[in-house]
């Protein structure tokens, strides 16, 4: 009886859709060279050669249940839906700084040299392109690796030229645009960001509203590249950049890659919310000293990570909903930069809550985590999804893919949809989608059927 079942077919499900082959080589085109890029770059070779596991990462490792529990079948998600071999995958960036990716990731400090050693002559040929800079969007460093234009329509024009000579160079079938540059200083969407027409103009006139990864987004789409936002700037945040990703048919995703306390927060606040726990306060802070902290030092750009930090246990916990357990909740994130730790970062949280009869508890957490070992398998499994997203029929058209919220604090949604936090939501969706692509059964963990 379809009502009693715990997998669920649609008819669109059933019917699955067109997925293109993974041919050839997919270029991986990244703007910012510093340590979130380096550790997935020298990583992937590493796993390449064999020389260590792709931890945290569930295109190379992650399982996916089909059907009913008793049918056991569970195939890897790399042999369930077509993916790039991580052997096609080829390499380029940009940087303010003259680095090779060799010496970027050995000053990063992520990694040990003795790894780092034995990736060497493929780090070195990674060699950064010239950046699009702006102070005004990245006040506490600047270096000397950057473009010049007359205007910011030139400077994309420039990328957009870039990317072409990359497309040749490298022979990749196909390319993916993935941010892992800088936090940008706080930007609100703005009259100009409301269409392609009006942005275009606006690029024309070097808007200062303009920052410089929308510069590389625009770049991107008008080539066709599907763009992933890793930062919680605006970026392809705007409806200037969803009409041109629709009509270009390259798929974007944002913001901000979901790591350390953050994840944190998304794995625990679920849990409480599910026990109906009440939560007074929760206080998060942080200590980290590598330069996205130093970044992060500037109000402006902290402001960015703020706003992207402090939204998810609200779209949790719906205070809205459960006025008495969450409607009156005070929520702190503070980001202390602190070099002796480097990428090393120590959080903390004390958590608030209460229980029957409204007796209050606390919980504390002190998390030792290494952000950049957290992001580059986010990056991985974006770079890949992405490109699966471009190659199939019912995906590419859309825009926004959502259904890789999972890997971010604050993910995109058409305008007027709010955002899904919970992670365990997030995984049934990503995983949900791959089924229907599929045209295999969704899974709804109903099961009244095994007791038929
Ligand atoms: N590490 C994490 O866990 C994590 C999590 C979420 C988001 N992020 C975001 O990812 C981004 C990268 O983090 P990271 O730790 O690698 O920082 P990083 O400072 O080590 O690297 C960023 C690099 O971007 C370069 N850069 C700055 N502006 C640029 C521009 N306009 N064009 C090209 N390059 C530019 C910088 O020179 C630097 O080398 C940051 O925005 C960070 O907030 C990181």
């Amino acid at each position: 009886m379809a009502s009693r079942q715990s997998s669920v077919s649609s008819k669109s499900s059933s019917e699955g859709s067109e997925i293109a082959p993974a041919k050839g080589k997919l270029g991986v085109m990244i703007p910012g060279m510093g340590a979130v890029a380096t550790t997935f770059v020298a990583g992937v070779e590493a796993v390449r050669k064999g020389l260590a596991q792709p931890i945290g990462s569930l295109t190379q490792m992650g399982t996916i249940r089909l059907g009913k529990r008793t049918d056991a079948r569970s195939p890897q998600i790399k042999d369930f839906v077509p993916l790039t071999k991580l052997n096609d995958l080829v390499f380029t960036g940009w940087d303010i700084f003259e680095d090779d990716m060799y010496s970027a990731a050995s000053k990063a400090g992520v990694l040990e040299q003795e790894l780092l050693s034995k990736v060497k002559p493929f780090l070195k040929s990674v060699k950064p392109m010239k950046a699009v800079f702006d102070h005004e969007y990245i006040r506490n460093i600047d270096g000397p690796n950057k473009k010049k234009g007359k205007s910011k329509m030139d400077l994309a024009e420039q990328v957009r030229e870039d990317i072409r000579s990359f497309r040749k160079s490298s022979k990749a079938d196909r390319l993916i645009m993935v941010w892992c540059a800088s936090t940008e200083a706080f930007l609100k969407p703005n009259d100009i960001h409301g269409s392609i027409e009006k942005f275009e103009k606006a690029l024309t006139k070097s808007d200062p509203k303009i920052a410089p990864s929308m510069i590389y987004a625009y770049a991107a789409l008008k080539e066709g590249v599907p763009f992933a936002n890793g930062a919680p700037n605006l970026t392809v945040d705007i409806p200037a950049m969803l009409e041109l990703s629709r009509e270009m048919e390259a798929p974007i995703c944002g913001k901000d890659y979901k790591t350390g306390q953050t994840l944190m927060k998304t794995i625990l606040a679920p849990g409480f919310k599910a026990r109906l726990l009440g939560m007074s306060g929760w206080f998060s802070t942080n200590i980290l000293g590598n330069r996205d902290g130093e970044v992060l030092d500037d109000p402006a750009s902290f402001k960015t990570k703020e706003e992207s930090k402090l939204s998810v246990l609200e779209y949790i916990l719906q205070p809205e909903l459960y006025p008495e357990l969450y409607g009156n909740i005070c929520h702190k994130v503070k980001i202390n930069y602190y070099p002796p730790r480097g990428d090393n970062k120590e959080g903390w949280d004390n958590i608030d809550i209460f229980g029957w009869l409204g007796y209050p508890m606390q919980i504390k957490v002190d998390f030792l985590c290494r952000d950049s070992i957290l992001a580059a398998p986010i990056v991985l499994d974006l770079v890949l999804l992405l490109d699966l997203a471009q190659r199939t029929s019912s995906l590419k058209g859309l825009g926004i893919q959502e259904w890789l919220s999972f890997y971010f604090k604050s993910p995109m949604t058409v305008p007027g949809l709010y955002p899904e936090h919970d992670l365990f939501i997030q995984l049934m969706k990503l995983k949900n989608t791959l089924r229907h692509l599929k045209g295999e059964d969704l899974i709804t963990h109903l099961g009244l059927e095994y007791y038929d």
